[in-house]
């Protein structure tokens, strides 16, 4: 740390990890010092493309000595096991979305975070985009007041040749979900970041056009607390926009895409309901002219706040801590979708585990790590 840069080891080289691997060149402050993947012939490959040792797993690359960080950018299922193991080894974490597959194993890698006095981050690059971090100043200065109500439409089209890519991708045994689990989480993040989590869902998930043991299609009504509703939706069957609305007792926001619109009610809704006399009364709704400044978004930015969040203190735009809440309600939606019924948030982590593990045991990928997208999917043949 002396130097000014963080000394990072970077556990899973697949499409991902080798991706932070080239993005990390370009930022001052990290040094990639070592790499690891359970694929020997994948960890050499990338390892002499960075120049840097490479080991076969993350026992090996932590033992090793070299790194005071690691990035995880494995399968989900992975990233708690390889988390834990570096938290206790004193080892800082950036662990890519879903930090989990299911949130009990999720909220063990808090507490493992929180025992190590070490810092925590999650790839969740979403909140680094200018209408985003916009929507979430607005909802920390109250603008919107109390929250009446929640939508997200989530379209994350694939194809059915990405999900050919992969052996482990879209299977209960490799992935632990599916559109919930790996294409949805960012917004899923940023929906909970803003409108809260519910405090019951009402979950459906199916598989409507793909060749995939997971669902790609998720719908939920949500409860929250103070009697608020929301729908939520996200599909890999469907092209589009996604398009989040949160509606407060003052304000409305919506974002399509990263663009962003604010709309304030005068007064707010509660009080001219409580002061107003005249029988087709309505509080007047403003648009209001935003000052947006664009700015850096991506996963650089994370990166560069990980480095310095270890090396001067800097807040973290995404703490690990928050992947729990967009991976709980993931996990919820797929719990209630199978009870067939409604389920109440926080949801029984051992029901879901033991949901998890009768549905693995149908799964066609049973951890035959050794055959991932790296060797089956023609970007890596280069
Ligand atoms: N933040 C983002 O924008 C973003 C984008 C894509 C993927 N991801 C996340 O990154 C992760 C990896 O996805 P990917 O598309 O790179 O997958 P991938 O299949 O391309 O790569 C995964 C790699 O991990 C290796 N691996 C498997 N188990 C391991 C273990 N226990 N220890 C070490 N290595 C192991 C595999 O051999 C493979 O090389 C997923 O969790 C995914 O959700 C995030």
């Amino acid at each position: 740390m002396g130097d000014g840069k963080v000394k990072i080891g970077v556990v899973g080289v697949g499409g991902m990890g080798e991706g932070h691997c080239t993005t990390m060149q370009g930022i001052e402050e990290l040094e990639l010092v070592a790499v690891a993947d359970v694929s020997p012939e994948r960890a050499r490959e990338v390892g002499e493309q960075f120049g840097v040792p490479h080991f076969a797993g993350h026992g090996e690359l932590i033992e090793a000595g070299l790194a005071e960080a690691v990035l995880v950018a494995t399968p989900h299922y992975f990233h708690p096991t390889v988390a834990i193991d570096a938290f206790e080894a004193g080892l800082h974490v950036l662990s890519e979305k879903p930090i989990g597959a299911c949130v009990g194993m999720a909220e063990k890698m808090v507490e493992a975070a929180e025992k190590s006095g070490k810092v925590f981050c999650v790839m969740f690059q979403m909140r680094t985009v200018a209408g985003v971090k916009k929507a979430r100043e607005l909802v920390e200065a109250g603008e919107l007041g109390e929250i009446k109500r929640t939508l997200l439409i989530s379209p994350e089209f694939r194809s059915q040749a990405y999900y050919n890519s992969g052996t482990w991708r879209a299977t209960w045994g490799g992935e632990g979900g599916g559109v919930l689990l790996n294409q949805a989480p960012h917004i899923m993040d940023v929906f909970v970041m803003l409108g809260g989590m519910p405090s019951k869902v009402h979950g459906r998930c199916a598989r409507l056009m793909h060749e995939i043991e997971v669902e790609d299609h998720a719908e939920a009504m949500l409860e929250y607390a103070n009697g608020a509703a929301g729908y939520f939706y996200a599909s890999t069957c469907e092209v589009g926009q996604r398009t989040l609305e949160i509606v407060g007792d003052k304000g409305r926001l919506r974002l399509d895409g990263g663009r962003l619109s604010f709309w304030r009610f005068e007064p707010a809704v509660s009080e001219f309901n409580r002061t107003n006399t005249e029988m087709w009364g309505a509080p007047k709704a403003e648009r209001v002219e935003l000052e947006i400044e664009e700015c850096e978004n991506g996963h650089q930015v994370i990166l560069r706040n990980f480095a310095r969040a270890i090396l001067q203190g800097e807040p973290l735009v995404a703490p690990g801590k928050v992947g729990v809440g967009s991976l709980e309600l993931a996990n919820a939606i797929i719990l209630s979708s199978y009870k067939e019924e409604p389920v109440e948030v926080p949801i029984d982590r051992g029901e879901y585990d033991e949901l998890i593990e009768r549905l693995r045991a149908t799964s066609k990928f049973q951890g035959d790590w050794g055959k991932t997208s790296w060797e089956t999917d023609p970007q890596f043949k280069k």
